[in-house]
């Protein structure tokens, strides 16, 4: 029985010295980006934010995704952000450039990094400030949930960023059609 425990005790000691080192193996950036791969519609499932205003925002979506097209030999892609409040749906066009595991937006020259995920069908995506500072850290995927498990690796990666504790999106409420229909209330900007 004492063995037991001390194995035990043993084990939480390294546990808690290992945790700089969690840390560093989950915000490890992704491998490889690849255009074909990002191609397509992703959907929000839950995010992580550094303030509470953007909580706030946040929770006033009721969906949101990206779309990204028009992957070509060069990096340049298109990207939209479609967010879904009510019965109205927002879409934002991008112009974007991809780097070795990031993208850029053309227009603002703000950087998205991508994180490593062990989930095979989603994106881990950090915004930064310009001083590095993390203020979001999104989880998208091609479904609207994901497994628990990749939800609570999603939790560390937010816990090792400093973050408030991350909101999920409600998966029951209507998505946005990919495309704005112009005899829709969609708006475009
Ligand atoms: C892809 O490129 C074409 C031609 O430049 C453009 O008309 C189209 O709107 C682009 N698609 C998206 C989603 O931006
Ligand atoms: C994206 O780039 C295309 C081609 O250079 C341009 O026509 C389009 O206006 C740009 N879109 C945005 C949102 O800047
Ligand atoms: C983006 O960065 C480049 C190089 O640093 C600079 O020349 C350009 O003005 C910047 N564009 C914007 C929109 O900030
Ligand atoms: C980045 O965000 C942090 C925390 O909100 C803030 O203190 C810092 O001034 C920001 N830096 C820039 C360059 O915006």
């Amino acid at each position: 029985m004492f063995a037991v425990n001390v194995i035990i005790l043993l084990c939480l000691m390294s546990a808690s010295h290992a945790a700089p080192l969690g840390c560093e193996v989950l915000l490890r950036p992704l491998d490889q980006l690849d255009a074909r791969h990002l191609e397509g519609r992703w959907l929000l499932v839950i995010g992580g934010m550094c303030d509470l205003s953007h909580v706030e925002s946040f929770k006033s979506r009721d969906s949101a995704s990206l779309n990204f097209a028009n992957a070509s030999e060069s990096s340049k892609m298109s990207l939209t952000h479609i967010f879904g409040f009510g019965d109205s749906c927002r879409y934002r066009h991008f112009n974007i450039t991809l780097g070795e595991s990031s993208f850029t937006y053309d227009q603002s020259n703000h950087t998205v990094r991508f994180l490593h995920t062990s989930c095979p069908d989603c994106l881990v995506m950090r915004f930064d400030n310009e001083s590095q500072k993390t203020l979001r850290l999104y989880l998208f995927s091609r479904r609207r949930e994901v497994e628990q498990e990749k939800v609570e690796e999603f939790r560390a990666q937010v816990e090792c960023l400093k973050l408030l504790p991350p909101v999920m999106m409600d998966p029951t409420k209507e998505l946005c059609p990919e495309q704005s229909n112009h005899h829709s209330a969609a708006s475009e900007d």
